[in-house]
């Protein structure tokens, strides 16, 4: 099957979070499946050394270049144009400034040319079957094939519903689209334009990143206004847990760790905490527990709900460590907690993979009070490297993580803690049950050893997804569902 993929995130490339995971994991695994693979990805200036890779065909006022990172059967297809050059290392946020004032246009276009590339109209001799494109920046891509009358089937898959690409009523013709697109029932949304809902209006099959989190946007809580469309396209719409590249986070072979370790060879990863306590300045002894928080630091990920808990949790024989950036005022918020605690709180507000890398590796708790959680990679990596989850019961965190209850440890399934009540006082009361079981070193250890052996490669997930590409195309046949309702 010809698969066109388009994202705006590649892991080595550009990453802002799991979608860049994600957008080049999956590919892979499907290209190593046998499947041909073009993933699409505007060419950021924040990208380095692929100025020399090849120009596959010309743009407007720019051309496409064509790297070949491996397996076979994958091709990244890079969309060389200046206002994409002019973008840095965050390709959403102009540098302390918010969004780039040309997104709407940057982003109708880039789909547009996912939709001619679909459709062999630039004379690359390849055409697509099925276009799947992920989150609202390319969320239009559906609606240009049907403008251009491409006949490929399209998948769209949902990574987070809250950022929805939403534009003022009159960016119409920076979109580019006829206006009789701005509808309720097809682009318009509360009076505006919005990409997301171009992907889950014209798609043939909607997926998103677990199947807790599929049921959850389809509920009023979770449904950003986006829930009744959901309803309705209940039918239509997997929840498929993301998978991970299992073999580039591996902590037997991970370069950056201080000591080798794995399940049943546990002994390595005293050497990793130790040297962690040293990176990290903290001379908490053994009773104190490290615990980690890895991410965008944003509401979504509850560091609101941590800065309310600290004073309490710092009552505990707890040190914590959050790494990440984000949010002006909750970076604040961090920094002034760790002038506060400096005995036992670091804040690091910034991007490093190594020291996250680090942090699952020496941590003994991963904090995860996530508002809402569609898929979550971090924890994945984390219950790999034997740093237990201690996560609200929310999307994807429920889906991969087996709470530790007793009927669980006595059959050697848990894998971290859930909580259910998503306030501070949950979470206050999540990292004690933790703490209780890490004073249990039998069960402790128990529950590391699951974490670790838990198989989260891409198998499963790839199948999945193949078979929903399968269904896009047996539903391309038939008439869409905009049909019925415009
Ligand atoms: P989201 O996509 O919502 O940000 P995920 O858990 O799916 O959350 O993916 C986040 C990805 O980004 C993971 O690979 C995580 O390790 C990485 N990450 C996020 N922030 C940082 C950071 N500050 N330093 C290193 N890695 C980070
Ligand atoms: C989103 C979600 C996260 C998910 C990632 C990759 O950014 O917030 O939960 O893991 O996409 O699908």
């Amino acid at each position: 099957m010809n698969i066109l993929f388009a994202t705006t995130e590649f892991e080595g490339l550009v990453k802002v979070g799991g979608l860049a995971d994600f957008s080049s994991s999956l590919p892979r695994a499907l290209a190593r499946r046998g499947q041909q693979l073009r993933v699409l990805l505007p060419y950021y200036g924040g990208i380095r050394g692929l100025d020399d890779a090849p120009v596959v065909a010309a743009l407007p006022g720019g051309c496409l270049r064509e790297w070949c990172p491996g397996p076979r059967g994958l091709r990244v297809w890079l969309v060389d144009q200046p206002h994409w050059r002019a973008r840095g290392a965050d390709p959403y946020a102009r540098p302390g400034d918010g969004a780039w004032p040309d997104d709407a246009g940057a982003f109708s276009g880039f789909c547009r040319i996912a939709a001619w590339l679909a459709g062999d109209r630039l004379g690359l001799g390849w055409r697509a079957d099925v276009v799947h494109a992920n989150d609202w920046p390319t969320a239009l891509a559906p609606v240009w094939l049907m403008l251009e009358r491409v006949p490929a089937a399209t998948v769209f898959t949902i990574h987070n519903l809250a950022c929805q690409g939403v534009f003022p009523a009159g960016s119409g013709a920076a979109l580019g689209l006829p206006s009789w697109l701005f509808h309720p029932e097809a682009l318009e949304y509360w009076g505006q334009w919005s990409f997301l809902k171009g992907g889950l209006v014209f798609a043939d099959r909607l997926t998103t990143v677990s199947p807790s989190y599929a049921a959850e946007i389809r509920t009023q809580a979770f449904g950003e206004g986006l829930d009744g469309l959901l309803r309705a396209r209940a039918g239509d719409l997997d929840g498929i847990v993301n998978g991970i590249d299992e073999a580039a986070w591996n902590p037997l072979r991970d370069p950056v760790l201080a000591a080798p370790f794995g399940p049943r060879r546990l002994g390595g990863r005293a050497g990793c905490r130790a040297a962690l306590l040293d990176e990290l300045g903290f001379a908490a002894d053994d009773n104190t527990a490290i615990a980690a928080m890895v991410g965008r630091v944003q509401t979504q990920k509850g560091i609101d709900e941590l800065l309310l808990a600290l004073p309490r949790l710092m009552e505990l024989p707890l040190a914590v460590v959050v790494l990440g950036s984000g949010d002006a005022r909750l970076e604040r918020g961090l920094s002034e907690a760790a002038r506060r605690y400096p005995q036992r709180f670091r804040a690091a507000l910034r991007y490093d993979e190594g020291l996250g890398r680090r942090l699952f590796s020496g941590a003994d708790l991963l904090l995860m009070p996530s508002r809402f959680e569609p898929c979550g990679l971090t924890q994945l990596y984390a219950m790999r490297y034997g740093c237990i989850p201690v996560a609200r019961a929310v999307g994807g965190l429920r889906d991969t993580i087996t709470d530790a209850t007793s009927a669980a440890l006595d059959a050697g399934e848990a894998t971290g803690i859930l909580y259910a009540d998503g306030s501070p006082a949950g979470l206050v009361a999540a990292a004690r049950r933790a703490l209780e079981l890490r004073a249990q070193p039998e069960r402790w250890q128990r529950v590391q050893d699951t974490g670790m052996r838990q198989r989260h490669g891409w198998q499963a997930g790839a199948e999945a997804y193949q078979r929903v590409y399968q269904a896009a195309l047996a539903k391309k046949g038939t008439v869409p569902f905009f049909v019925d309702v415009l």
